[in-house]
C-alpha cells in the first residue's frame, strides 16, 4: 500500500452523522422524525458516494454511548434500523454495494443481528463500494477488543514474542480488512470525534460542516471532497518529499 495516497478522491470516507435531533427540534417535531429523515440521507449519500467513486463509506450510526439516551429514542432508532435493513438490502444488491458493520453488534437486538447477517451475506461478493455501518461502536471499546484479540493470537507462542508492528496489530481492529479513512466528515457544526475511529483517523483529513444531517446532500459531500482535494497530506514528510500529485490549492 502506498503510504501517501495520490488521488484527489478519498478512497475511504467516514461520516459522523450528527444533527438529527436539532433538525427535528427546529421544526417542532419529535426527535425520531429527525432520525427518520436522517435515514433518507443515508440512502442519498450512499448513492452519491458510489457515483463519485468513493470505495469505502463508513457511517457512524449508533455509538456505545447512545444507549444512555431515553429509552423511547433508543427503541425508535432500533425500529428505524430494522426498517432500513428490510427496505435497503434489495437496493444494495441492485447497486452492488457490500455491507459491513463495525462495533459490538453481538449486543444489538436479535432481529437486527439477523437482518444484518442476511444483508451482509447477500452483498459479500461486491467490491465497488463497501458501506460500513458503525453500530454499538466506540473506539475505546474497539481498542479493548483488539487488545484481547491480539493477546489470544499470541497466547501460547514462545516467551519473548517481539512487540507487534502496527500492520500486525491493526488486523485485530474491527476495520482490520479495510483501509484507514482518508476523510472524516462531521455534520451539524460540532467539532469533535465522539469516540469514532480514533486510531484509524491518525492521518485522516477532517471536514466539519454546519449542515444538519437530514439536510446533508450530494452537494455537501462534493464540497467536502473539494476541500479534501485542496489539502496536502504529508504523513510526517516534507512537502518536497511528496510525489507528483499536488493538491489543487497547494
Ligand atoms: C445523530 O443525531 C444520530 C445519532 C447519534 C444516533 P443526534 O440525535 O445526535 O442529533 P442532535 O445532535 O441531538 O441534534
Ligand atoms: C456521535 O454523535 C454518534 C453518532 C453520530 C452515532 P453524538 O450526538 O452521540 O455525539 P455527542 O454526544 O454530541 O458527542
Ligand atoms: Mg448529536
Amino acid at each position: 500500500m502506498d503510504p501517501v495516497p495520490k488521488s484527489p478522491i478519498p478512497c475511504h470516507v467516514g461520516i459522523i452523522m450528527d444533527g438529527n435531533g436539532r433538525w427535528a427540534k427546529q421544526r417542532g417535531l419529535p426527535r425520531i422524525e429527525g432520525h427518520r429523515r436522517g435515514v433518507e440521507t443515508v440512502r442519498t449519500v450512499t448513492r452519491a458516494a458510489r457515483e463519485l467513486g468513493i470505495r469505502y463509506l463508513t457511517l457512524y450510526a449508533f455509538s456505545v454511548e447512545n444507549w444512555k439516551r431515553p429509552q423511547d429514542e433508543v427503541g425508535g432508532l432500533m425500529s428505524l434500523l430494522d426498517y432500513f435493513l428490510k427496505r435497503e438490502t434489495a437496493t444494495l444488491v441492485r447497486d452492488k454495494v457490500r455491507l459491513l458493520t463495525i462495533g459490538r453488534t453481538a449486543e444489538m437486538p436479535e432481529n437486527i443481528r439477523n437482518l444484518l447477517a442476511k444483508s451482509c451475506k447477500a452483498t459479500e461478493s461486491f467490491t465497488d463500494l463497501t458501506l460500513t455501518l458503525a453500530l454499538n461502536y466506540g473506539a475505546r471499546t474497539e481498542m479493548l477488543d483488539a487488545a484481547a484479540s491480539y493477546a489470544r493470537a499470541v497466547a501460547g507462542s514462545a516467551t519473548g514474542t517481539p512487540p507487534p508492528t502496527w500492520e500486525e496489530f491493526r488486523r485485530h481492529l474491527y476495520t482490520g480488512d479495510i483501509p484507514d479513512p482518508d476523510l472524516i466528515i462531521r455534520s451539524s457544526g460540532e467539532m469533535r470525534v465522539s469516540n469514532f475511529l480514533l486510531l484509524q483517523a491518525a492521518y485522516a483529513e477532517f471536514v466539519f460542516t454546519p449542515t444538519l444531517w437530514p439536510d446533508f446532500s450530494k452537494a455537501d459531500l462534493e464540497s467536502a471532497l473539494a476541500d479534501y482535494a485542496g489539502r496536502e497530506r504529508r504523513f510526517g514528510l516534507t512537502s518536497e518529499q511528496l510525489g507528483p500529485w499536488k493538491p489543487a490549492k497547494a
